[in-house]
């Protein structure tokens, strides 16, 4: 039988690198995404059933370019990953027009230029898309005007998605991360945010990286079937969170 074929964006590391394994381990075969090639070309070499398909999603030719290049390679595309994008925090006083725009194209024009040039592959498999937000879309917070913002964008383009692609018999779902110690997270948050996370997190700790893999392969899988328009926090309780419970705990 031929192995499914998931297409994972920003698959160099971190969450993406993790979900590859998970899939990988459950029978699919990945094509692995990233713009940084060097770690994309380290990460896949040991890795048996992966294509390794570098390049930049927020680029509308390279988003076409390699969607062709893994339905010419793989035979097609059974599920689309949008999980790569980069974080920025910082006041929106010094949130110049360019970090904006950087985060907005890595963040949300990726997710929207890789899921238009996939769909008629995701159409012709009656395939799924799972479209990686944050907390920081469910809820706002300081310095993340721009992250936070871009993040809410992927929870609505999901919904969009979803409703759209319904009736081709595409599913279209959203995993919100909480934190996870990945190298985007490590270069934004100091170590009183780490402290600060723990407080706020009923779990009382940060995810794994394949703890959110766990979250996206489900949800791309079959046993998802009658899923679709879903966010699904794997957030350790985050979003549950009231006021006060620091204190309330002690
Ligand atoms: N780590 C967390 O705490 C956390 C929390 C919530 C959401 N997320 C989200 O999870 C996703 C994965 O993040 P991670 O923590 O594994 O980060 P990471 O930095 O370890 O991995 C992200 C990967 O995406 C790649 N990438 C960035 N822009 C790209 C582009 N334009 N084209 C192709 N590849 C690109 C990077 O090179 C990198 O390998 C991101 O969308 C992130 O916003 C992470």
């Amino acid at each position: 039988m031929t192995r499914p074929v998931a297409f994972i964006t920003g698959a160099a590391r971190g969450i993406g690198l993790a979900t590859t394994k998970l899939f990988l381990d459950e029978g699919w075969q990945v094509a692995m995404n990233d713009i940084d090639t060097d770690e994309l070309k380290t990460a896949s070499a040991p890795l048996e059933n992966v294509l390794a398909v570098p390049g930049d999603v927020s680029d509308p030719d390279e988003a076409a370019r390699m969607t062709d290049m893994v339905t010419a390679t793989l035979g097609g595309i059974n599920a689309l990953v949008n999980n790569a994008g980069v974080a920025d925090f910082g006041p929106m006083e010094e949130t110049t027009f360019a970090r904006w725009k950087r985060v907005m194209a890595n963040n949300l024009d990726g997710p929207f230029l890789m899921t238009q040039a996939a769909t008629p592959a995701l159409k012709a498999s009656k395939g799924a898309i799972v479209n990686i937000a944050s907390i920081s879309g469910l809820r706002a917070s300081t310095l993340r005007i721009a992250y936070g913002t871009s993040k809410a964008a992927v929870i609505q383009l999901t919904l969009q998605q979803a409703v759209e692609l319904g009736e081709f018999g595409v599913r279209a779902n959203c995993v919100a991360p909480g934190p996870v110690r990945t190298k985007l997270a490590m270069a934004v948050h100091s170590p009183e945010i780490i402290a600060a996370y723990h407080d706020a997190l009923p779990l009382n700790r940060y995810g794994s990286e394949s703890e959110i893999a766990e979250a996206i392969v489900f949800l791309c899988s079959n046993r998802a079937s009658f899923i679709t328009g879903q966010v699904l926090a794997a957030d350790g309780g985050f979003e549950a969170t009231g006021i006060g419970l620091p204190a309330l705990r002690k």
